[in-house]
């Protein structure tokens, strides 16, 4: 009896360290992950079980996503749950984001507070499938009880699509490598002066003009003299723009479109020069940089130029936020400019500085008035913000520490953590990396080890929203490139974004040596420093 009994203790000891080796494994990591004993089979024949037609097209996403994972494709249907299935439900006392995800021998049930707590309850199934031993016949996953909800409400990722352009299929790909891992924001960076990257129907010059730079420097900015001689550009059509936000709201993904004011304009210039204070000629960047040539603002045509793209912006861009830039505008050209200088006289402010809040307020009341809100940058502090304004912290998080404790909202993605344009290595050159932005690196553990409440109360952490990476591609042409710079350290600011509270950067580790296996099923590029144990 007493031997029985040893031999039962140690089939289910065995049973669960199996459990636990394969179904913790999830990235972010979930709140709770209790492994219980025993498995599913997952077989070609299993089939997702949608309780509402509502989840259906959740169901779809999930099963072509698993499709390159397993090899063959699971079917959705719209019924009941049923034992044996992949079962999708609501459950109204979740919160919105909540999802519990329960697997045992009789099936998988994912309850969500709403579709898209449903949808990240997947992803985490799609980790579990991708972390366990995948077979033609079928596949054990192993039994699992996770309860799951994120802690900041915002976890972005920016691309900058104007220093170099991708195509939709690669901004759609960014888009899916952002949902495995429970990202709800895209934050799309679509004016600069290297280029101006959106259709703009009543102003189809900027998609002849704006949209092309003469050529491109190559090498270091301001150490190269070196161009390419070859003529840059593209921009999205609005049917396109279509594409990718229907693209991203199937994967939950609010995108934060950035229309850049009043500098980074240089291209908007270019096609318009009487929207500068000199009225130029400009020419669209062929360098990288802070150009001192910004939009005038004293000029009424500049306020008609933006309110009409903008125009055009919210009929494209459904979600309540638009990002209007605000960072690097200098003001040398403002302080000769008679309009701008009419301006700051006739409003009574006191400086350039008050006049680039002029600027910022007066769009962000004009968006205001049409029901939505604005992003910017810290530098929108400097000469006062509104109250409605939510600052996302690049400069270092004091930024945004100090819009918190104005009681703004605030997303922190500061360079010394977020930025993942910067080398990603503690010796570039010596890794081979290639040319990148940043005089210290954003190592794995670096991104991961970011507090987004550093320096703040109670109280004043209340107004941190959550946390972004951004993605700026002056040295980053191929898309291939965009994800060795995206991975694997969006895992780490994903977990900062949902985990935070639960982080241990150890088991990230351990789990990220997992979730790599998935990246590779995926056809995902990444980095290899971090898995050859290069930091
Ligand atoms: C920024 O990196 N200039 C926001
Ligand atoms: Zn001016």
């Amino acid at each position: 009896m007493k031997r029985l009994l040893l031999v039962i203790f140690a089939i289910a000891c065995a049973a669960t360290a199996y459990a636990v080796e394969y179904a913790n494994v999830i990235v972010p990591r979930p709140l709770s992950c209790e492994a219980i004993e025993g498995s599913f089979a997952l077989t070609p024949k299993t089939t997702i079980r949608a309780t509402l037609p509502s989840l259906v097209p959740t169901g779809e996403v999930f099963a072509a996503d698993l499709e390159v994972v397993l090899g063959n494709k699971l079917v959705v249907k719209k019924s009941s749950a049923k034992k044996g299935a992949i079962n999708l439900a609501l459950n109204s006392a979740l919160a919105s984001e909540e999802y519990t995800l329960k697997i045992t021998a009789d099936g998988v049930w994912i309850t969500g507070g709403s579709e898209r707590a449903v949808f990240y309850g997947l992803q985490s199934l799609r980790q579990i499938v991708a972390a366990s031993d995948i077979t033609a016949a079928g596949t054990k996953i192993s039994a699992v009880n996770i309860a799951d909800k994120p802690h900041f409400a915002y976890r972005g990722g920016m691309l900058d699509v104007c220093r170099h352009i991708f195509t939709v299929d690669e901004v759609k790909r960014y888009i899916d490598i952002l949902a495995l891992h429970k990202i709800n924001k895209f934050h799309w960076h679509l004016t600069e002066d290297q280029g101006w990257r959106i259709e703009i129907k009543r102003y189809p010059e900027l998609s002849e003009v704006g949209a092309y730079r003469n050529q491109t420097l190559i090498g270091r900015n301001r150490k190269s003299k070196l161009y390419d001689g070859t003529r840059y550009g593209g921009v999205f059509t609005q049917d396109e723009v279509r594409e990718v936000v229907a693209y991203a709201s199937a994967r939950y993904i609010d995108i934060i479109p950035e229309i850049e004011m009043p500098g980074h304009a240089v291209a908007a210039l270019t096609t318009y020069p009487h929207l500068g204070c000199t009225g130029g000629p400009y020419e669209v960047w062929t360098r990288w940089g802070i150009s001192e040539n910004i939009f005038c603002a004293g000029k009424e045509s500049t306020f008609e130029f933006i309110e009409n793209v903008l125009t055009e912006v919210l009929e494209l861009f459904p979600y309540k936020y638009i990002h209007i830039g605000g960072d690097e505008a200098p003001r040398a050209m403002w302080k000769q400019c008679p309009h701008c200088q009419k301006r700051i006289k006739d409003e009574g402010l006191r400086d350039e500085h008050q006049l680039q809040s002029y600027f910022m307020e007066r769009v962000e009341r004009w968006l205001n008035e049409r029901g939505r809100s604005i992003i910017g940058w810290d530098e929108i502090l400097q000469g006062g913000i509104s109250k409605s304004a939510t600052v996302m912290s690049w400069r270092g998080t004091k930024g945004g520490i100090a819009a918190a404790k104005l009681g703004n909202d605030v997303i922190m993605a500061p360079n010394t953590y977020c930025y993942i344009d910067y080398y990603q290595t503690s010796d570039p050159a010596a890794n081979g990396e290639p040319l990148a932005n940043g005089r210290r690196p954003v190592t794995l553990a670096k991104n991961y080890s970011l507090d987004p409440y550093a320096g703040l109360d109670e109280h004043q952490q209340k107004f941190i929203k959550g946390v972004q990476v951004n993605l700026w591609t002056e040295y980053v042409s191929t898309f291939d490139h965009v994800q060795h710079m995206l991975l694997p350290r969006l895992a780490a600011l994903a977990e900062t974004g949902w985990s935070y509270g639960n982080k241990d950067y150890a088991d990230f580790s351990r789990r990220m040596h997992i979730l790599r296996k998935l990246y590779d099923k995926q056809g995902f590029v990444y980095a290899p420093y971090f898995f050859n144990g290069i930091e």
